[in-house]
C-alpha cells in the first residue's frame, strides 16, 4: 500500500480503494448493501454469512463482476473460534484488515415474561458477542498498520437507552454495543483506529406496498422511511478520510424519528 492509502487519503474520496473491508452478516440485508458499495469503490471485500453460502457466493460473484475483489467466508461470528478462523482466512487471502463493519444483529419481538433463556442468550450473542469477538480479533492487526475503521450497527434510540415493550433483549444489546464502542474508541484512539456506530431507524427496501410506505412515512419527520442507501452512506462516511477525527460517535439514520 502507498503512503497515501495508509492514511486513507487516496483519490477515490471515500478512502476505500484497495482497502480490505470485512462486513459481517453480509450475505443479504444491510451488510450486502455495504459490501456492494465498498466493492464499487474498489475495496477488497469479505462477504460473511452463517448458513446461506449459496446466496453469499452469488453476491461474491456479483462483486467481482463489478470490478472489486471479493472473498466469501462462512462463519458464525457469535462463536469465537469461528470468528478466529474467519479472520485468519482473510489475513491469508489479503494480508490485512482495514475496515470492519459489524452488521450481525438479529431482532425479535417477545415480552420478557415469555422470553426463554436460550432466546435471550441468542439475542445477546448475535448483537453483542459478535461485536466483541470480531473487534478483539481484528484490533491487533489494525494496530500493526496503525490504521483501522470499525463501524457497528446500532438501532435508533439505543444511545439514550430508550425502552420498547417486547424488544428488551435487542434494546439492551444495542445499548451495550454503544457503550462497548465508546470504550473501544478511547482505547484505540492513539492507534489510528476509529470506532463508531450507525443506528438505523425504520427502513424499507422497495418491496413494501404503497399503502405500507405511506403509513410508515407518516411517522417519520422527514416524510419518508429510510432506505438501505441512507445507512450505507453513513457507514462509508465513518470509513472516509473526512471522518478521521470522529471516534466514539453514534449517528442516527432515522429521518428525525425518535429524536
Ligand atoms: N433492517 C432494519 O430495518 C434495521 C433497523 C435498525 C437496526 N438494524 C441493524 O442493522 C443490522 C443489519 O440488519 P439487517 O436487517 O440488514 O440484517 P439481516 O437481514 O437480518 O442480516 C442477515 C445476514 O446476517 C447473517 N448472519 C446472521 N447471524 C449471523 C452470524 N451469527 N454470523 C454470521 N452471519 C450471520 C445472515 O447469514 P445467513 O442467512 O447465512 O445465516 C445474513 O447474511 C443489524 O445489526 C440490525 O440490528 C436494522
Amino acid at each position: 500500500m502507498s503512503a497515501s492509502e495508509t492514511t486513507g487519503r487516496d483519490a477515490d474520496g471515500d478512502g476505500l480503494r484497495g482497502r480490505v473491508v470485512l462486513v459481517t452478516g453480509s450475505g443479504n440485508g444491510l451488510g450486502a448493501w455495504i459490501a456492494r458499495a465498498s466493492a464499487r469503490r474498489q475495496a477488497r471485500v469479505v462477504v460473511n454469512c452463517r448458513r446461506d453460502e449459496r446466496r453469499a457466493g452469488t453476491l461474491g460473484a456479483e462483486l467481482q463482476r463489478t470490478g472489486g475483489e471479493a472473498l466469501v467466508c462462512r462463519a458464525d461470528v457469535t462463536v469465537f473460534g469461528e470468528a478466529q478462523a474467519l479472520v485468519e482466512e482473510v489475513l491469508k487471502a489479503f494480508g490485512r484488515i482495514d475496515v470492519l463493519v459489524n452488521t450481525v444483529g438479529v431482532f425479535a419481538w417477545k415480552p420478557v415474561a415469555e422470553l426463554e433463556p436460550a432466546e435471550w442468550r441468542s439475542m445477546m450473542a448475535s448483537n453483542l458477542d459478535s461485536v466483541y469477538n470480531m473487534s478483539r480479533l481484528v484490533i491487533p492487526h489494525m494496530r500493526r498498520n496503525h490504521f483501522g475503521r470499525i463501524v457497528n450497527l446500532g438501532a435508533v434510540g439505543a444511545e439514550r437507552t430508550v425502552g420498547h415493550p417486547k424488544v428488551s433483549a435487542y434494546s439492551a444489546a444495542k445499548a451495550a454495543v454503544i457503550a462497548f464502542s465508546k470504550a473501544l474508541a478511547l482505547e484505540e484512539a492513539r492507534c489510528g483506529i476509529t470506532v463508531n456506530v450507525v443506528s438505523p431507524g425504520v427502513l424499507v427496501d422497495g418491496e413494501e406496498s404503497a399503502h405500507a410506505l405511506d403509513h410508515t412515512a407518516d411517522r417519520i419527520p422527514v416524510g419518508r422511511p429510510g432506505a438501505p442507501e441512507d445507512v450505507v452512506r453513513a457507514v462509508l462516511f465513518f470509513c472516509s478520510p473526512a471522518a478521521d477525527f470522529l471516534t466514539g460517535q453514534v449517528m442516527s439514520v432515522a429521518g428525525g424519528w425518535r429524536l
